[in-house]
């Protein structure tokens, strides 16, 4: 049935494939064993069954994500096997088998919810390619959908917290940004919510059900960059035993969100905005282009016109990542939104922990005359630690961090000690390593205490080695 030399063995395998389950549904037995063995050389769990009745016993026993029917069966047929297949597994991806000829049927079929048909006689490649695109087609949904459930609570405006009028500014540019393809520079201090944002423009436009893939350019190694982003080809590099498609292929449709962009070693940034221009990318190793389809979004929390005077990011790039931007305010630009933030997280951690917690007026003081250097990050992780502390419902302003209501002198209380005074980058600095220091070197945690991203973390770091 099957034309082609290629011996099945010679086949590689498809990535993620030894997780799916895929049964081969054919009353003919050469046909059968013939399309398992080549599902089997990919890596699927592959399993048969001679008529529907014996496939319903297999679907009632097990997950099915893959499933290869013969249309022309006898009995009730294939068609019918399709539907109630559907209708027991609406998630499985059902590739139907037609005879010559037959194309009315395979019609038929598409419209009763098949994946996709293959006409017989049919060869190797032709049966690999389909289920290699039924493969990342799966694959996609169900990173789609993990992404959309970790996300759910973080969509839309509606989870951005905020009233302030710079606030409403922004919420007018995330819409209208929402319903552009154009690239969207998002700036913005550490723990501001800038990843926050980038997912609400992608979330609130039409290619929501395509994905949202951020890309940490600052906590990778440039060559790990270079392979996340563009793919490689097996055997590119040591370690690549397999060859892998980059992110910007896999985001098909959907955005790709660079975060701490200006980490960007200046050789990837070129290739970045060769691939931005031109719509297409060369995977590490290899020789040949792939089309891209992909919006780019990017955040920095690092001035990037200076850096683009100082050479350390390049202006062309600059220009085509700025073509909209949006700047979120630090939370001490915008103090009026703090009750709003305090409220939003306390109802969070009381309704995770079934525990209702409120703060007191000395705490909500302190809270609203803090300066927030890490922003609403900061104030998150303050209250999380802080309803983890306290013994009763009102969280006291002991449970607080120190460095929040601890009081500092004001400069008349200073009198002539001005060379005692210790600049607030060297005390950041101390505090630091000092927080490592204590955790054993536990940067992660480290970063989460301090409340700021470890990738603001890790930058810090290197910036104090190379000073
Ligand atoms: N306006 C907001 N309303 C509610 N939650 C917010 C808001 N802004 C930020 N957050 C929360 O604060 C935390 C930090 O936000 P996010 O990771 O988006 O910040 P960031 O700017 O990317 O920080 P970093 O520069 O440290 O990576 C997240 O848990 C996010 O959900
Ligand atoms: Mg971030």
């Amino acid at each position: 049935m099957m034309t082609g030399e290629a011996s099945a063995s010679s086949q590689a395998q498809i990535e993620g494939a030894n997780f799916l389950n895929l049964p081969v549904v054919d009353d003919e037995k050469s046909v059968r064993e013939a399309c398992r063995e080549v599902a089997q050389s990919l890596g699927f769990n592959s399993s048969a069954a001679d008529s529907p009745e014996h496939a319903y016993r297999l679907l009632d026993a097990q997950s099915i994500d893959v499933v290869l029917l013969d249309l022309k069966m006898p009995g009730a047929g294939g068609l019918d096997a399709l539907r109630q297949i559907k209708q027991r597994r609406p998630d499985a991806v059902v590739i139907v088998v037609t005879g010559y000829g037959t194309v009315q049927s395979a019609v038929q079929a598409m419209q009763s919810g098949a994946y996709d048909y293959v006409t017989k006689p049919f060869s190797m490649e032709e049966l690999r390619l389909l289920l290699e695109r039924a493969a990342n087609h799966l694959k996609l949904k169900t990173e789609n959908r993990m992404l959309r459930e970790k996300v759910k609570s973080k969509q839309g405006f509606g989870s951005i917290i905020g009233r302030a009028p710079e606030m409403e500014r922004l919420y007018r540019i995330i819409a209208k940004a929402a319903h552009s393809t154009h690239p969207v520079l998002i700036l913005g201090e550490s723990g501001t919510g800038k990843e926050l944002v980038a997912r609400s423009i992608h979330f609130s436009g039409p290619f929501r059900d395509k994905p949202f893939i951020p890309v940490d350019c600052g906590s990778l190694v440039p060559t790990l960059i270079e392979s996340e982003l563009f793919g490689h080809v097996k055997g590119a590099f040591t370690g690549a035993a397999q060859s892998k498609d980059g992110l910007l292929a896999i985001a098909e449709g959907g955005t790709v969100f660079l975060d701490e962009v200006g980490e960007l070693p200046v050789d990837l940034q070129a290739k970045l905005l060769r691939a931005i221009q031109e719509k297409e990318i060369r995977p590490v190793g290899s020789t040949k282009r792939i089309t891209i389809n992909v919006r780019i979004l990017a955040a920095t929390n690092r001035d990037l016109e200076q850096g683009v005077s100082q050479g350390t990011f390049r202006r062309d790039l600059y220009f085509r990542l700025n073509v909209l931007s949006l700047r979120i305010p630090a939370l001490r630009e915008r103090r009026q939104d703090i009750p709003l933030l305090i409220a939003h997280f306390l109802e969070r951690l009381s309704r995770a922990s079934g525990l209702e917690r409120t703060l007191s007026d000395e705490g909500l003081k302190a809270m609203l005359a803090y300066d927030w250097p890490g922003n609403i990050r900061e104030l998150e992780n303050c209250l999380e630690r802080a309803c983890a502390l306290t013994s009763g419902p009102v969280i006291q302003v002991g449970d607080l961090p120190s460095s929040i209501y601890s009081v500092r002198p004001g400069p008349s209380a200073l009198g002539d000690t001005s060379s005692k005074i210790t600049p607030i980058a060297e005390l950041e600095k101390q505090t630091i390593l000092g927080a490592i220091a204590q955790l054993n070197g536990d940067k992660l945690t480290a970063a989460r205490l301090l409340g700021i991203g470890k990738t603001t973390l890790y930058r810090k770091l290197k910036d104090y080695t190379s000073q």
